[in-house]
């Protein structure tokens, strides 16, 4: 069930994922910060933006784990946009994903050392696409092969790290798997130098 918000007023969406670095929507201001108790996983399936059916492309989602924390962008939409900016987000992220109502915390050296409430898109274990965990270097291995309609899926895990990296933020789970990315690429997997012969 999608959060429900007052027409009048603007919303926040946070962003955690291919939101972060590729929103594509309009907005009238973003702010970095973390939602606590929740860990980044690329373990939803996507066969529709960075895989196919056939071979479904890994993207992330949220899992609920006490003490973590998980960093991303919160965007503000104005009223008058809102109907229009969840109408695409909703289509976008049709593949799984529900949104949900959480509190982001906005550090103090920003201007606003506040809680912001903001909705999400969230994939849960029982959507038909949801892959869940695998060792990383299976994980890994899929994202150098997978391609759908938005693209590579290696583009989707570089680009997010390459965000998070921007911001300051600490993920083990992103940046393992691109470093074991960024090794295939070099043994000429996933696109990159093939290795010579
Ligand atoms: C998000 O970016 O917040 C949701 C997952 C995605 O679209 O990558």
């Amino acid at each position: 069930m999608n959060p429900q918000s007052d027409p009048s007023e603007d919303i926040w969406i946070f962003g955690y994922g291919s939101l972060i670095w590729r929103p594509d929507f309009e907005f009238a201001e973003r702010q970095d910060g973390f939602i606590r108790d929740y860990a980044r996983r690329f373990w939803q399936g996507s066969t529709d933006h960075r895989g196919s059916p056939e071979l479904p492309g890994r993207v992330v989602t949220l899992i609920e784990q006490r003490g973590s924390i998980c960093w991303g962008t919160a965007f503000r939409v104005r009223s008058e946009e809102t109907a229009a900016v969840l109408g695409g987000l909703d289509q976008r992220e049709s593949g799984g994903f529900r949104r949900e109502q959480v509190k982001v915390s906005v550090p103090l050296e920003q201007d606003r050392g506040q809680e912001i409430l903001a909705q999400l898109y969230l994939a849960p274990a029982e959507n038909p696409n949801y892959l869940g965990p695998d060792p990383l270097p299976v994980i890994a291995e899929r994202i150098c092969v997978a391609h759908g309609p938005s693209g590579p899926n290696v583009e989707y895990l570089l680009e997010l790290a390459r965000a998070l990296r921007e911001m300051g933020a600490e993920d083990e789970h992103v940046f393992s798997l691109e470093a074991l990315v960024r090794d295939r690429q070099g043994r000429g997997w996933g696109g990159g130098k093939p290795e010579a012969s």
